[in-house]
């Protein structure tokens, strides 16, 4: 294996970010990770490529055969563009996929869920207990008036009943819409009102660091205008005091206490939602994502067999929260469905040392770890001497998602996390493809440090120019979805058009082409086919690993009183992957006396209409934006501007846009 790296010249289209390093080195899998995968050589991973692209649709049948259906199918794919329909006429549950299958097998008493809490408190759940409180959740959920097709709302930290909400959700056909924990008030209210969800289900506080995050008293300040909620579960958590409105809060401990643990998966279609996820867009308003039930659940089901070469003996330890894609994909859907045995930990990785992660690891012997490249960077900088103290060997494979990974942080993850004898899976994927399209199969696929390689069996992805002709090896370009595959979304919840503009619209079915998913990355293919992600092309930025809308962020702060115009932009970070600066011009006549004050008061504004991750890290004060001549803010002069060291100064002076602004005739965006 080659041990090499060296600078490239840049290959670069117009207006996109230019890859500047050529990485050489090539990680085989060794011979003893392939000779036990379920996939075990190139050979074996040709194949079914080649298997999958004779007839993409029934490899996907089959594939959706390895889950349990009432009825089967009678159309397996309706694409009515951009539309899909799969599995159509056929019917099932995925909570009965994920529990009531595996009962009938030697997994009813295997341990579906190891749940570790912040301050050390362990519970197990076997598949048989999981499966008696999602029946009691669902019982109650029913008695509380919850009806197919209903919205239930999910705020909550990583506790095991998180993953039982959403279960019960699923089997009684209520879809869950789980609002990240770290989410505000403000933020909450406007997703359940988007949503129109019926019953929220909140816990009294979450343990972070030592201290309790008050998720209730969010909560009550966010249904003080959320007039379709009818009632609030309330788990009991750190027990602290928190408000019960009479009639509306219930608590969850004795309302499941009193329900019966008997419950029947009813037969849902395939097409039935399972759950809305709201994500950033490059407008104000975040997207309300909507998922449905067969396609989903088989794309999740198979790539995680696939791509973690999930065995029954494995620990799978996934970082991320719930309220993200990744935790519903593959903290729940993916391994449950599998029937394997998840690890999961609920508070911060350096608590109450900055090994807790790998503690976490070694006693529970966690054979499989998916995690961010912006905790990787971390784990980093507190120093190898953190995971050195600790037994990694159960370790087995290694993944990441969420960002680019920098081949430097590939490497200390390869080396210190896997001993060198860990292949790495890097997935790109997104909250909208529901499951992983590109990523290595571990014992098959040659990885190289920051890509991920090639699409997975059954999924076409291609990279192309603006105008849709293919980009040359090595050339940036934009990354593109060229066949409907079965997790894909079906729609943003109540705006359609949205769905079709943003992901549709940029390569239209015309009568010469079939149209394209536009992913909103930008990406370069290399000599070996190999797919280098560079970023996104839009208005949405990764921080750490969470993803934003600057729009919606800017939206935050020009609903501040003493704001007039804010242009949000991002500048490389060694840690976060990306940090936020908001160029902010203040309304004529606002007085201000004290410009660090009021930086940091719009932090915090943005933390209250959005949540503590969009806060900017800078925020610089300027009398007027550079614009184009049609209004447009030039983002990119912004961007260029805060990425080149030199050229900002005191952060809380005002910034002087007179010489950009000369350049209006010029430089139209
Ligand atoms: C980025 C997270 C490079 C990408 C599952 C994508 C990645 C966005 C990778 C989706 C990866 C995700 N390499 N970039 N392996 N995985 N991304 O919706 O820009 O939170 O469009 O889904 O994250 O973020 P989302």
């Amino acid at each position: 294996m080659a041990t090499r790296k060296r600078p490239a010249s840049t290959t670069t289209t117009p207006g996109s970010i230019a890859s500047v390093m050529q990485e050489d080195r090539r990680f085989p899998p060794s011979n003893e990770f392939a000779s036990h995968a379920h996939i075990g050589s190139a050979r074996a991973l040709r194949a079914l490529h080649d298997h999958a692209a004779q007839d993409v649709v029934a490899y996907w049948e089959e594939q959706a055969r390895e889950l349990a259906w009432f009825a089967p199918w009678k159309k397996p794919l309706v694409w009515k563009h951009p539309h899909a329909q799969w599995f159509v006429g056929g019917t099932t549950n995925v909570a009965m996929n994920c529990l009531d299958r595996h009962l009938g097998t030697w997994r009813r008493t295997k341990a579906a869920l190891i749940w570790e809490g912040e301050p050390g408190d362990v519970r197990t759940l076997t598949y048989q207990q999981l499966h008696t409180e999602v029946c009691r959740a669902a019982n109650v959920l029913e008695q509380l008036g919850v009806q197919r097709g209903d919205v239930v709302a999910i705020y909550m930290g990583m506790v095991p009943e998180t993953v039982i909400a959403m279960l019960a959700c699923a089997r009684i056909g209520a879809t869950h819409n789980v609002i990240f924990g770290g989410f505000s008030s403000d933020a909450l209210r406007d997703r359940i009102n988007d949503s129109s969800a019926k019953l929220l289900i909140t816990q009294d506080g979450a343990w972070r660091r030592g201290e309790t995050i008050p998720l209730k008293a969010a909560a009550d300040v966010a249904l003080k205008k959320t007039p379709s909620i009818r009632n609030v579960l309330v788990v009991q958590r750190t027990a602290e005091k928190c408000a019960m409105k009479s009639g509306r809060d219930h608590w969850w401990h004795l309302r499941l206490q009193a329900a019966d643990a008997r419950h029947e998966p009813p037969a849902l279609p395939s097409e039935h939602p399972l759950f809305i996820l709201y994500t950033s867009g490059s407008t104000g308003k975040p997207k309300g994502i909507l998922h449905t039930t067969g396609g989903y659940l088989t794309q999740v089901a198979s790539t995680t067999k696939m791509v973690f070469d999930l065995r029954d003996d494995d620990v799978y330890f996934c970082t991320a929260d719930v309220g993200w894609i990744t935790g519903h994909s593959y903290v729940v859907y993916g391994p449950l469905a599998n029937g394997a045995t998840i690890l999961m930990y609920e508070g911060a990785p350096n608590w109450p040392e900055s090994d807790r992660v790998w503690d976490l690891i070694e006693r529970h012997h966690v054979s499989i770890f998916y995690t961010a490249p912006t905790a990787i960077r971390s784990f980093m900088k507190w120093g190898e001497s953190w995971p050195r103290k600790h037994d990694l060997s159960s370790l087995r494979l290694l993944g990441t998602v969420g960002e680019p990974i920098n081949p430097e942080a590939w490497m200390w993850y390869h080396d210190v996390i896997g001993g060198g004898r860990c292949p790495i899976v890097d997935t790109w994927w997104q909250t909208e493809t529901g499951a992983i399209m590109i990523s290595p199969v571990p014992g098959a696929t040659v990885t190289k440090p920051g890509t991920a390689t090639k699409p997975l069996p059954g999924i076409s992805v291609d990279v192309v120019h603006a105008d849709g002709t293919p980009c040359k090896a090595n050339v940036g370009g934009l990354l593109v979805v060229t066949h409907p595959w079965p997790s894909m979304a079906r729609t943003i919840v109540g705006d359609d058009e949205r769905y079709r503009e943003t992901y549709w619209g940029m390569f239209p079915k015309t009568r010469t082409s079939a149209g394209w998913y536009f992913t909103g990355d930008g990406a370069r293919k290399d000599r070996d086919g190999y797919i280098w992600i560079i970023g996104r092309v839009d208005d949405v930025v990764n921080v750490s690993g969470h993803r934003l809308g600057t729009a919606e962020i800017e939206s935050a702060l020009v609903s501040h009183p003493m704001v007039a115009e804010a242009a949000v932009v991002a500048r490389p970070d060694a840690i976060k992957g990306n940090a936020l600066v908001a160029f902010v011009s203040l309304k004529t006549g606002a007085r201000i006396k004290n410009l660090p004050a009021l930086k940091q008061e719009l932090r915090t504004h943005v933390g209250k209409e959005i949540g503590q991750i969009a806060k900017p890290d800078d925020v610089r004060f300027s009398e007027s934006l550079p614009k184009t001549r049609s209004g447009k803010i030039m983002r990119r002069l912004l961007r260029e501007l805060v990425s080149g060291a030199a050229v900002m100064g005191d952060m809380t002076t005002l910034e002087d846009f007179s010489v950009l602004e000369k350049l209006r005739s010029s430089d139209e965006d």
